[in-house]
């Protein structure tokens, strides 16, 4: 149930936005279904369908692909005797054409609970949250550029009992490195009218995409949208910049743990997508898959930089709040670093033997447990 790549050509960020989508999902869905709430409700806020490929009759879509996805889970757990499982979806655009043919879509499914919402996203919450089930409701935000009023989106977001992804447009934001014609677009973006102090006081070697970034999701924490906010960023395989980072928000650390894990398995094929459109006809002695491989272990997930990353988390972590538990810090690390909960505890032993941290282990364990309480006995000067 995955995306089909060639119905993305030129546009390949696409496939790997919808890769990355189907594959979160799936993971989420089992493990909704399979403990925290029978009901899966799916809001696709900005559904489109925008550029999609003339041969792919609405496949290459969130909306199609969504369906999909859930209820391939839904049936599979069903086979296995799971009952009493809903899947839901709430599909909301703005542009009467695209939603004449959103319509014209759902009308061809069949055995499938779809509600349709026409007009702006921000302008149709209430409804909305009317229509929503009781369970879990994930949240997909896929506008197209940077024009979104977050304080409403924030607010819907916190009333309802889930997670959501948003898709946070880099590539335009840098774009517009002029704040005066767009200050009003970004105070509505940030849901902050004051967010330039926050801006300036950022350090300037991040690139103003970066700095709007790391203001956006402190303001989806602040506004108790979620509780850990991370973000994976898609590269424009064609153009080897940042094209956009899809933003996971949720109250659980398990969603957290689920994206990184997504993201490494996602990074690879976002790496090998690059590398064999930059190789074109040109054979290479080692597989496409080794090569990407070998790139991500230097450059991407799990790579010295990120464990730097994680390392200085953590750190920083201990100072703010002192001594910590093992179960009460790793999240915060893999929140901030391309890492995985087992990078950490490697970290963590790292900076024991480097005299940073101390904790006791119980006989015959080698790495940090769950209750296993972390004290910070030097600091090193942070990158
Ligand atoms: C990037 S496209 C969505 C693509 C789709 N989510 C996918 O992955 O296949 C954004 C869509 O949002 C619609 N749109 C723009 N502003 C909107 C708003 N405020 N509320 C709802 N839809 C909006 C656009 O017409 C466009 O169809």
């Amino acid at each position: 149930m995955t995306p089909k790549r060639n119905l993305y050509d030129g546009r390949e960020q696409t496939y790997i936005k919808h890769l990355f989508l189907t594959q979160y999902l799936k993971d989420a869905a089992f493990k909704t279904f399979q403990g925290r709430s029978p009901v899966f409700n799916f809001v696709d806020g900005f559904a489109g369908p925008w550029e999609t490929s003339a041969e792919g009759a609405l496949e290459d879509t969130s909306f199609s692909q969504s369906i999909k996805v859930l209820t391939s889970v839904k049936n599979d757990l069903q086979s296995k005797g799971i009952s009493g499982l809903k899947i839901r979806f709430y599909f909301c655009e703005k542009d009467p054409n695209s939603f004449a043919k959103l319509s014209e879509y759902a009308r061809q499914q069949s055995g499938v609970e779809i509600v349709l919402f026409s007009g702006r996203f921000e302008d149709n919450l209430d409804d909305i949250s009317r229509a929503i089930t009781p369970g879990f409701t994930f949240t997909f935000i896929d506008p197209t550029g940077f024009k979104v009023e977050n304080a409403k989106i924030a607010e819907f977001l916190k009333t309802q009992r889930g997670e959501f992804l948003f898709n946070f447009m880099s590539e335009h934001i840098n774009r517009y490195p002029d704040f005066e014609g767009v200050r009003a677009a970004y105070s509505a973006l940030l849901a902050n009218e004051g967010w330039r102090s926050r801006y300036d006081a950022l350090p300037d070697t991040l690139k103003n995409e970066e700095r709007i970034l790391a203001i956006l999701k402190e303001a989806f924490v602040d506004l108790k949208a979620a509780k850990y906010v991370a973000d994976f960023g898609v590269m424009n395989p064609r153009k080897d910049r940042m094209q956009m980072r899809l933003v996971l928000g949720s109250n659980s650390e398990h969603a957290i743990e689920l994206f990184r894990h997504t993201h490494r398995r996602v990074e690879l094929r976002e790496i090998e997508t690059r590398q064999s459109i930059a190789a074109g006809d040109q054979v290479s002695l080692f597989s496409n898959e080794f090569l990407a491989e070998s790139y991500q272990k230097s450059h991407g997930f799990g790579s010295p930089g990120q464990k730097e990353l994680a390392e200085n988390l953590v750190v920083r972590h201990l100072v703010e709040h002192g001594p910590t538990n093992f179960c009460d810090l790793w999240v915060h690390i893999l929140v901030g670093a391309a890492v995985s909960k087992s990078i950490v505890k490697d970290t963590l032993n790292t900076l024991r033997k480097n005299g940073v941290v101390t904790f006791a282990l119980p006989k015959s364990k080698t790495k940090v447990q769950p209750d296993t309480l972390i004290t910070l006995v030097a600091p090193p000067l942070l990158s």
